[in-house]
């Protein structure tokens, strides 16, 4: 057990968490959840569901992970031995692994847009939307640019927790914060600045339907990476005095800020253009965005140049640190239990994810006829996780950590032995046994029958 690898320190642990949380959740997704659910009320009715919501289902992961200290799956057996509770591993580490496929294709695509910034392929006049389809319909840039994409996770993660994962989440989470507070400065003085902010700041509340408030649930499990195993396979190397409640706490603010800066480098700029819409879905970060940039930055080039080769290595940042924790739940799995050198298990991680990504990459050009229930590859993985497996894993985890764990481990856990005081904790168990379970089972009846 003592040589079981672990954070250094405090910073490490709660760096390497928010690396996991910030994501293309933060940057893309949940711009285009605001665009299309009217802006500021459903921000509000986000953070209620990531306080009431995320932040106790996280901290149950949290706890799982740190007693059992081994991946994912074996952290069930051992908590829970010879009971069904290890299918809430089994399937998160086989959705994990799904997702990082997918995922690494859209972290591809953030990386085509990097080098085409860089080289100026993203400034002018053009089509932006036929730049896109064209790129995501090639039969081999879109494949390239994904294997690269998991080809860089791969070298992180060999490297290990704390050379690795760690030494990487330190540099990179201060460098992303950093761009992100240049890129919200910028955009501070765009002429859509005001229009920007007052979208994501004045609530309508006449826009809050039912669609807006499970969509929030489902957009803050994605966000926080809830319910795959990442939170729990990271928890393992988190130490015995690491308070888990104010790490949660910590990840959840610093994830739901980058969320809400991210809307406020996107939407003014959107706003700074007549006639351009916020609710342009999964199109808004790779089709308006490009337009937008160039229109704004008309006559300084140079300006709309590197604002735009930031935007996109923020994008591409932020998505390696999440794709890193992503393959982490599989490479700890196969080094645990198949007792194969770190190495090993992280190749067959990648060369497994390569294989399946290829066919999700294809997806969007020659295996786009290719359906099952009328869903292409992409977005059946898609389907199959986010809306399947992570909030039926949510619910499970928290009946799990409220009704079946003993309470005295819960606690123990919670408050390290004793040594802490928490204030909240019964009403940390009541979210868990009663408000999670049925709020995660609306979203999923929701998503199922949409
Ligand atoms: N949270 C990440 C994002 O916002 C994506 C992610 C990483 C994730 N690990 C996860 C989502 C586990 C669900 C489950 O982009």
């Amino acid at each position: 057990m003592s040589e079981r690898a672990n954070f250094g320190s405090k910073m490490g642990v709660i760096l390497a968490a928010s690396g996991s949380a910030v994501g293309l959740g933060n940057i893309w997704r949940f711009p285009c959840m605001v665009g299309e659910n009217g802006g500021a009320a459903f921000i509000l009715v986000y953070i209620l569901c990531v306080m009431f919501l995320g932040v106790p289902v996280m901290v149950s992961e949290f706890l799982i992970g740190r007693r059992a200290k081994t991946n994912a799956i074996e952290a069930y057996s051992k908590l829970a031995p010879g009971t069904p509770w290890i299918w809430i591993g089994i399937t998160g580490v086989a959705a994990a692994f799904l997702i990082l496929s997918y995922y690494g294709v859209v972290a591809g695509w953030t990386l085509e847009y990097t080098v085409a910034s860089a080289v100026g392929e993203l400034s002018g006049a053009k089509d932006y939307t036929a730049f896109f389809n064209d790129f995501v319909s090639n039969p081999w840039k879109p494949v390239l640019y994904m294997a690269v994409f998991i080809l860089l996770t791969h070298i992180v993660v060999v490297r290990g927790v704390r050379e690795g994962i760690e030494k990487f989440s330190k540099i990179m989470m201060p460098l992303l914060l950093l761009i992100i507070c240049v890129l919200v400065g910028c955009s501070f003085s765009l002429s859509g600045f005001e229009e920007g902010a007052a979208f994501l700041l004045r609530p309508d509340f006449s826009k809050v339907t039912n669609k807006v408030i499970l969509d929030a649930m489902g957009q803050a499990f994605f966000s926080m990476s809830i319910g795959m195993g990442c939170l729990c396979t990271y928890a393992s190397y988190f130490s015995k005095d690491t308070d888990l409640m104010k790490t949660a706490g910590s990840v959840a603010t610093i994830d739901t800020l980058v969320a809400l800066l991210g809307g406020f480098i996107i939407f003014p700029a959107v706003f700074s253009v007549p006639g351009l819409s916020a609710d342009a879905g999964a199109g808004l970060v790779f089709i308006t965005l490009p337009n937008v940039f160039h229109l704004i930055f008309q006559n300084v080039p140079w300006l709309g140049y590197i604002f735009s080769l930031m935007f996109y290595v923020l994008l591409m940042l932020a998505a390696l640190t999440s794709t890193i924790s992503l393959h982490e739940v599989s490479t700890a799995y196969i080094h645990e239990r198949l007792k194969w050198s770190r190495k090993k298990a992280a190749w067959a991680v990648t060369a497994g994810c390569i294989f399946l990504g290829v066919f999700c990459a294809l997806s969007f050009g020659v295996l786009s006829e290719i359906k099952l229930f009328d869903l292409t590859i992409f977005d059946l993985f898609d389907f199959v996780t986010a809306k399947l497996i992570m909030p039926l894993g949510g619910m499970f985890i928290s009946i799990f950590t409220g009704w079946y764990l003993e309470r005295s481990i819960v606690k123990a856990e919670v408050t390290n032995e004793g040594k802490l005081k928490i204030p909240f904790f019964k009403f940390y168990i009541f979210l868990l046994k009663f408000v999670a379970p049925v709020c995660i089972g609306l979203i999923f009846i929701n998503e199922l029958f949409k």
